[in-house]
């Protein structure tokens, strides 16, 4: 619905919508944005005007204006105005102490209508919310929301902190590839085709890690870049195809270096932008203490509700299942849910044993704490001397809620770790002001992959194994620890990163240790190992998944919300309809046929 518009001709803007005070009443005014809301009282028409800012409320008085009043009389929601007029106080009792602005209005004197809309598909006042695929085919109008812009803000911010920071510390910024070689980082990559190089693919960087090892190998000695990463995996809430990384590499450093640069790093960037102070340094788990005691490598510390081994008062008791599951080499885990006896009911309890056996137990045990003792379908088999032992290990009191699992200690932790995030979130442990960081250390170097029968790279196969864990790596591979650490805060795996191998024999020991023939490391890394050859300094690094951290900085609850353009979680672009077919002569050109 296009009308006429008129041109800003010599007209400039003198504040922004959300800028006017009481100090300014009297002064004349210029300002310009979008129709927020309009009340058309009749003789007296208020619209709230927008912009990134905040809002201003604008009268439109006959007797002041009686042309303008007239034009005012047309205006919809999101239709864009500059108008000119003065800033007057509100009268007494009209304030509105809820906006920044509430002290004042202005008194319109001119108005240009700059542009008109078709009724927008949501209400970008916020009122109505939409869809999510109407909020993200419109992605433009959810962004006109203040809310929303503030998020990009934060998010700019953010990286100013960080890029203030490191620039301070002597590190430089340099740009690498985006159309490269495939480095594997453990997802498919996105090929790009060749036009001169017929039959030949680019891939889009699942992330700099060569390059940037390449610009230590060059003297570069400080490295970073926040940088697009892409990956062709599958999507969830914390996973884009196309997400942005802090990416880093020293050289000259180990661990302990990397480590301490990133608690600094928390620091001033929590302090800079939400004037939260850190405590650092952030604790320390192994990957094995994190796996046994949270039944995941990127525990949620904000509460406890820790994982407790009892396998072996378990298998003193008359139990047979506990028995026999410790004496064929399983154990017994537990959690004590501190007062949550009167939180779950049969049902809540039935859920819970649920989830155990969808993800492959073979059910849920309970113990609830009552002022006579144990109620459990386990009392019986337990004499009472081990109830007290499994009640000082757990340390069990009247009120308290204990869920066991018996299985192979891996599995038996990994699920009660899934379920103590659930009761977590059920009894509202999760307090959500805090900021919980925590480092994973000690990494396993290699994973066996089943479906393949060969070795897999935990991290990434750039990574090296621990000094003195590198004798068994013939005789155990999943034995060998990796010089890797992970960063974790509330729960989500927020950056990554480890020493490197930089001697060519290591880096060669490890391709043959995943089953990377010669052959093959030569023709898809050939370039590196050559690289290696040329004096390489040991060097180290890691890399913060951006949209994570600004996600978690903002307390919302998708990356999705913090990246501007996102994709949905089948990768495609609400807003651009990508990925789209192609024409046939660009097919041609590329020497492309679909075999679909
Ligand atoms: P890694 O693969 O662990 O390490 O990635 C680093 C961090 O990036 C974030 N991340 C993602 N964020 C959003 N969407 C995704 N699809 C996605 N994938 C990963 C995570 C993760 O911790 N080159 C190494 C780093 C290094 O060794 O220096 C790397 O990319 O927060």
């Amino acid at each position: 619905m296009q009308g006429n518009i008129e041109l800003l001709g010599q007209w400039k803007r003198t504040h922004d919508c959300g800028a006017l005070r009481a100090e300014h009443v009297g002064k004349q005014a210029v300002l310009m944005g979008w129709v927020n809301t309009r009340r058309d009282l009749g003789n007296l028409i208020f619209v709230d005007l927008r912009d990134r800012t905040g809002i201003t409320q604008v009268v439109f008085d006959p007797q002041i204006a009686p042309e303008c009043h007239k034009k005012a009389r047309a205006l919809r929601n999101e239709w864009v105005l500059a108008v000119k007029g003065e800033v007057t106080s509100r009268l007494e009792g009209q304030e509105n102490p809820d906006l920044p602005t509430g002290a004042i209005e202005l008194k319109a004197k001119e108005i240009k209508i700059l542009n008109r809309t078709d009724p927008p598909p949501f209400q970008v006042d916020g009122a109505v919310d939409g869809s999510e695929t109407l909020r993200l085919k419109y992605r433009y109008l959810e962004l006109r929301r203040p809310e929303v812009f503030q998020l990009f803000q934060t998010r700019h911010r953010i990286a100013a902190s960080v890029r203030s920071f490191l620039n301070g510390k002597g590190f430089i910024e340099v740009e690498t590839p985006f159309l490269t070689k495939s480095t594997p980082e453990g997802a498919r990559d996105y090929l790009v085709p060749s036009r001169v190089n017929k039959g030949k693919f680019y891939a889009l960087p699942q992330s700099p890690q060569l390059f940037k090892q390449l610009l230590m190998i060059g003297g570069f000695e400080k490295y970073y870049q926040i940088v697009r990463c892409f990956r062709d995996e599958d999507l969830r809430a914390d996973r884009q195809p196309e997400f942005t990384q802090v990416d880093l590499e020293m050289s000259f450093v180990s661990e302990e270096d990397v480590i301490c640069l990133h608690e600094e790093m928390m620091a001033h960037i929590f302090g800079q932008v939400l004037g939260h102070e850190l405590n650092v340094p952030f604790p320390r788990l192994t990957y094995k203490q994190a796996t046994d005691r949270f039944g995941t490598d990127r525990p949620d510390t904000r509460f406890g509700l820790e994982i407790v081994d009892i396998s072996d008062v378990c298998a003193r008791s008359d139990f047979k299942v506990f028995k026999s599951v410790v004496k064929g080499g399983g154990a017994v885990k537990a959690i004590n849910a501190k007062a949550a006896a009167s939180a779950f009911s049969r049902k809540g309890l039935d859920e819970l044993a649920q989830v155990a056996v969808d993800r492959g137990a073979k059910g849920l045990l309970f113990i609830k704490m009552q002022n006579q003792g144990w109620k459990s379908s386990l009392e019986k088999f337990f004499s009472e001397p081990l109830r007290e032992e499994i009640n000082t290990a757990l340390g069990i009191e009247e009120g308290d809620l204990v869920i066991l699992l018996a299985d192979q200690p891996e599995r038996a932790c990994a699920i009660l770790g899934e379920i103590r995030l659930l009761i977590a979130r059920k009894l509202d442990l999760i307090d959500q002001n805090l900021f919980s960081f925590l480092w994973i250390t000690e990494f396993p170097l290699l994973e066996y992959n089943e479906e393949e029968g060969r070795f897999e790279a935990v991290h990434h196969p750039f990574t090296s194994p621990m000094e003195e864990d590198i004798s068994l790596l013939d005789s155990s591979p999943e034995e060998v620890r990796a010089r890797a650490y992970d960063l974790v805060l509330n729960g989500a795996e927020i950056g990554g990163g480890s020493i490197r191998i930089h001697v060519l024999d290591m880096q060669k020991k490890m391709f043959s240790v995943l089953g990377i023939s010669p052959q093959e490391a030569e023709r898809k890394f050939g370039f590196f190992l050559e690289a290696l050859r040329y004096g390489a300094p040991p060097h180290g690094g890691m890399a913060i998944g951006f949209d994570r951290l600004v996600a978690i900085m903002t307390g919302t609850r998708s990356i999705r919300e913090v990246i501007a353009f996102p994709k949905t979680t089948s990768a495609t672009c609400l807003l651009t309809d990508a990925p789209s077919e192609v024409s046939e002569a660009q097919l041609r050109e590329l020497g492309l046929k679909f075999d679909l």
